[in-house]
């Protein structure tokens, strides 16, 4: 099943596809963390994604096209993926049917946006193998330091309060039009991100058989 994950930043996209992705025994593909990656071993897409991510815009859509299409190509894709961040433009998505990648099934968590400050204002990610937690909400088990892999956990750098405010913007006028796209093709279900991790999994893997 190929499936997208839609939703505001902060909104647990990531959280969830972790979940699901093994539970269906499916790659996730987070556009976000391949910028990251690039960024950290310094390649020139990562330099030249730097500036956007940081000031909370979105990367040009040739560049995150160009490695969705390289990575869709991978061996482990070929039984299904769940992307993560990934269309976030109506030019991304409509890139996306140009390349023939049919998709099953769009999930949109629906968070509001006050709650999204609290979220991302205490999110720690893992340097390591990107595992995501909140100092509160979903700890880890011993302080800074990944459940997964023992890496060190640490702040993103648009995590900070202005370029959040900058994210949801970017958002709203970029990305949730991509609601209206898919619910015409007939694959937009809407789950409740608030509340449990859990609960939220439970209702989106309902979403995905139904
Ligand atoms: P990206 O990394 O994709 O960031 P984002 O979309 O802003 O989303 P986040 O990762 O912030 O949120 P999430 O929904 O994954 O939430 P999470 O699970 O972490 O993109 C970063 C940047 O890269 C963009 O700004 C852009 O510059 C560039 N980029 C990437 N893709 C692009 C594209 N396609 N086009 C152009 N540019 C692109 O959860 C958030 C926090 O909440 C965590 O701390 C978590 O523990 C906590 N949490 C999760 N669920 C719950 C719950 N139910 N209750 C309480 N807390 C919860
Ligand atoms: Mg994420
Ligand atoms: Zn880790």
């Amino acid at each position: 099943m190929n499936i997208i994950l839609l939703g505001a930043p902060g909104a647990g996209k990531g959280t969830q596809a972790a979940i699901i992705c093994d539970h269906l025994k499916i790659p996730t593909i987070s556009t976000g963390n391949i910028i990251r990656a690039a960024l950290k071993s310094g390649t020139e897409m990562g330099l030249r994604a730097k500036s956007y991510m940081d000031e909370g815009k979105l990367v040009p859509d040739e560049v995150v096209i160009g490695i969705i299409q390289e990575r869709l190509r991978e061996d482990d894709c070929k039984d299904g993926f769940i992307l993560d961040g990934f269309p976030r433009t109506i030019p991304q998505a409509e890139a996306l049917d140009k390349m023939g990648v049919k998709i099953d099934k769009v999930v949109d968590i629906d968070v509001p946006d006050e709650e999204i400050i609290n979220r991302l204002s205490g999110r720690r990610v893992c340097e390591k193998c990107s595992a995501t937690y909140h100092v509160t909400f979903n700890p880890s088990k011993e302080e800074g330091v990944c459940d997964a892999c023992a890496g060190t956990l640490i702040q993103r750098m648009d995590d900070h309060p202005n370029t959040v405010k900058e994210r949801l913007q970017v958002y709203h006028d970029q990305t949730e039009p991509l609601k209206g796209y898919y619910e015409k093709q007939g694959k937009l279900s809407v789950v409740t991100g608030t509340g449990d991790i859990k609960d939220i999994t439970r209702m989106t893997l309902q979403a995905l058989e139904a």
